[in-house]
């Protein structure tokens, strides 16, 4: 890590109070091409703005005088228990703002009992991770260039007891990242994509002047529906997949058997000028009816951002650039407090709106002036 910033601080800091307030004290601890890499988004950062301001805009109807005093985040989805509806979103190279890495944000997940997506792309091994996670843990894996490599990475995430596979496919093609360009932003040396270095090396395509390297290059190596098709006939987790937008993708994959989806526009890091997630959830949800399982992220800051997705039809929300402001900020110990303050304000939002339990929030308690 680049010696003129502040290390990791062993206990939280006075003032630092809210998920926003991770950010700006992150800020002291990161490099700033590194704080600019995560925070940015995709060419003029429309859709990350978006993502805020369209859950700013949804309001809340509280209902008084009901009893609250058995209630809970607890909640099961997919078949598994959740101490609460907020998950760890697949997020590459932890060791960016901290030693540890992921090992760290592992301890943080297994402390709050918080299910822990790790990335393909993470910087410690997934069987190191997977030690550390008492919690449940589910391996996120972009499709590799090779069949064959793609299955060795489905093959060591199974035999690490991992129990869901999520598959990103929103992600192919970088985006225009230009706030990351302009802040000249490289991966450091000491920082590396591990769990891919026996990745073989396929001949490099040679492209004629006539062709373009995104169709004839980089999107000859992006999956298809083909390939999602390949997959479910040859993983034994079930499958889950990660940035889908539109309802009909949606529906496609619930019919060919993907079991969950996650709504999601990659935290406005990809396609600029698209929609947030959460603007789409509710015509997602009418798509796929009542029981599908859907996942949202993008601007999960508060409770009550929480409470809004699953008002609108998701069964549990994923957190993206808050695990990594909170790591760099205080390691674990960040990480899981970050964790706690969502629990706690996710508790105080059901208890003020008179819905003490997860099944209880719906769209009659959104304000619409309709
Ligand atoms: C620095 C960074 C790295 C990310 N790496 C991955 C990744 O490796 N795989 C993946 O599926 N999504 C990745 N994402 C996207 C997150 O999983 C998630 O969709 C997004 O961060 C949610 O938005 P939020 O950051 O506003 O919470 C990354 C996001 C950030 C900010």
């Amino acid at each position: 890590m680049n010696n003129n910033i502040a290390a990791p601080l062993k206990e939280i800091p006075d003032g630092l109070v809210c998920i926003a307030d991770y950010a700006h004290f992150a800020k002291q601890h990161i490099s700033h091409d590194i704080y600019e890499y995560i925070a940015g988004g995709g060419a003029d950062e429309l859709t990350l703005q978006r993502n805020r301001r369209a859950l700013d805009e949804i309001q809340l109807l509280p209902q008084m005088l009901k009893d609250c005093t058995q209630g809970s985040t607890a909640t099961t989805f997919m078949g598994e228990s959740l101490r609460h509806p907020i998950l760890l979103a697949p997020v590459a190279f932890h060791k960016l703002v901290h030693p540890l890495g992921e090992i760290a944000t592992a301890q943080a997940a297994s402390a709050l009992e918080t299910t822990m997506v790790v990335s393909t792309l993470a910087s410690q091994k997934m069987e190191d991770i997977a030690a550390q996670l008492d919690s449940a843990k589910w391996f996120q894996l972009y499709f590799q260039q090779s069949r064959a490599f793609t299955l060795t990475l489905l093959k060591r995430a199974e035999a690490a007891g991992y129990t869901k596979l999520m598959v990103t496919v929103d992600a192919s093609l970088h985006g225009i990242r230009n706030r990351a360009q302009r802040a000249g932003f490289k991966l450091p040396p000491d920082v590396k994509a591990v769990n891919l270095e026996d990745r073989p090396e396929l001949p490099r395509k040679v492209l004629s002047a006539e062709q373009s390297i995104v169709f004839q290059g980089m999107m000859t190596e992006a999956p298809t529906w083909e390939d999602i098709a390949w997959l479910l006939q040859n993983s034994t987790l079930p499958i889950i997949l990660k940035g889908l937008l539109h309802p009909q993708d949606v529906v496609k994959a619930q019919r060919m058997g993907i079991a969950g989806v996650v709504v999601s526009n990659h935290g406005g890091r990809t396609l600029d000028s698209i929609p947030s997630a959460i603007e789409l959830l509710p015509r997602i949800r009418k798509a796929v009816g009542a029981e599908y399982p859907l996942i949202l992220d993008g601007a999960i800051e508060r409770g009550t951002d929480i409470y809004k997705a699953i008002a609108l039809g998701a069964n549990t929300v994923m957190v993206g650039r808050p695990q990594l402001y909170a790591l760099a900020v205080a390691g674990a110990l960040g990480v899981a407090h970050m964790l706690r303050i969502l629990r706690e304000e996710l508790e105080v939002t059901m208890a003020m709106m008179g819905t003490p339990e997860i099944k209880d929030i719906n769209t009659q308690s959104l304000y619409s002036d309709e």
